[in-house]
């Protein structure tokens, strides 16, 4: 990775990568694509250059690619599970059509490509505990209809043309920079905040749904050691399974109570985001992963609760 468009830098996700990469390859190679109405700010927009770079335009993307010499692309734009049940088709174009663009670009160019897939690619027919590597995909959201189609698509492009795609299938990520963008597992991030600011929690998942989740570090980490590995070594290409830690609410809950004896939470079960989280897997099995590129995870529920903590009482004191 010498040059690198991250396309939705200013998201959950872009925000931290964008730091990350620039922290280890110097400022001036690490291009920060935002689109109308969510360009980047402060710190983000200061630190590097940046374009507007929106996948529904190829001709945007191939522009950038070509004034700064991009040979790797993070293309993060998506609209997530929630959301994009709220906006199928916006979320086809986007996930979709957007993806293709990026491809041809990518296959003309010479760019490798890192498109998140999610643990939204896997449905209820998929085995829910220790999901393997290979297995059914048949999602019943729109999210992971685009998500299976993602993984798809790129070992398309790698298979047809050589454009050197990878991916992960990532968790819930759990951060205390950037809110989540409107997912299934947003809770996990919400809970943190209600803690500190005193307040009572409202969950919106079933006491006993258990999902995949993962601290931010390690999920910046999956995607930039991806990207850096050695490809001979590659079995697979897009949608590696990582994980480092499933929980239910009740279990970040107590986690949480132990550092802050007086938080309280109740359930008010919201049955869009429940009917997604009872299709996905509890855990995954992450075993090709740690084989093929040498995954392994920094945190686990009590070590992210410590520095989710420490971190959000600085930021929002
Ligand atoms: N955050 C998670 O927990 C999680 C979990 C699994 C997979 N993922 C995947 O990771 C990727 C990034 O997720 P995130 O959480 O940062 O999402 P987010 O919603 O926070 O950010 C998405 C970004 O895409 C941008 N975007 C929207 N439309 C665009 C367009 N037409 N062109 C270019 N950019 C556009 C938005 O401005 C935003 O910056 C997505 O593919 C998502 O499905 C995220």
């Amino acid at each position: 990775m010498k040059n690198v468009l991250v396309i939705g830098s200013t998201g959950q996700i872009g925000s931290e990568l964008t730091r990350e990469l620039r922290k280890r390859y110097g400022n001036d190679s690490i291009i920060a694509g935002y689109i109308k109405g969510a360009e980047p700010k402060g710190e983000l927009k200061e630190s590097g250059p940046s374009a507007e770079a929106d996948v529904t335009n190829p001709e945007m993307i191939a522009n950038i690619v070509k004034k700064y010499n991009v040979d790797t692309i993070y293309n993060l734009a998506a609209l997530l599970s929630v959301v994009a049940e709220k906006k199928p088709q916006l979320a086809w174009k986007i996930g979709i059509d957007g993806l293709w663009n990026i491809l041809e670009v990518a296959r003309e160019n010479n760019c490798a490509v890192f498109t998140p897939s999610s643990i939204g690619s896997f449905g209820p027919s998929t085995p829910h505990v220790q999901t393997p590597q290979d297995t059914v995909q048949r999602p019943c959201t729109i999210y992971g209809v685009s998500k299976v189609t993602t993984e798809l698509l790129s070992d398309y492009y790698f298979k047809k043309y050589g454009v050197d795609t990878r991916s992960v299938r990532f968790p819930g990520l759990i951060s205390y920079v950037t809110p989540p963008g409107g997912g299934t597992t947003d809770y996990a991030v919400d809970i943190y905040y209600s803690a500190v600011r005193g307040e009572k929690f409202v969950c919106p998942i079933k006491k006993g749904t258990l999902m995949d989740m993962m601290y931010m570090p390690d999920g910046l980490h999956a995607a930039i050691s991806l990207m850096e590995a050695d490809p001979t070594r590659l079995v697979h290409r897009n949608g590696f399974n990582i994980a480092s830690m499933s929980f239910d609410p009740d279990e970040i809950f107590q986690a949480i109570k132990r550092h802050k004896p007086n938080f309280e939470m109740e359930y008010d079960v919201d049955m869009l985001k429940q009917g997604i989280a009872d299709s996905w897997p509890d855990s995954l099995d992450d075993s090709c992963a740690r084989a093929e590129w040498d995954w392994k995870p920094q945190y686990d529920l009590e070590s992210m609760t410590v520095d989710m903590l420490k971190n959000l009482e600085a930021k929002l004191k």
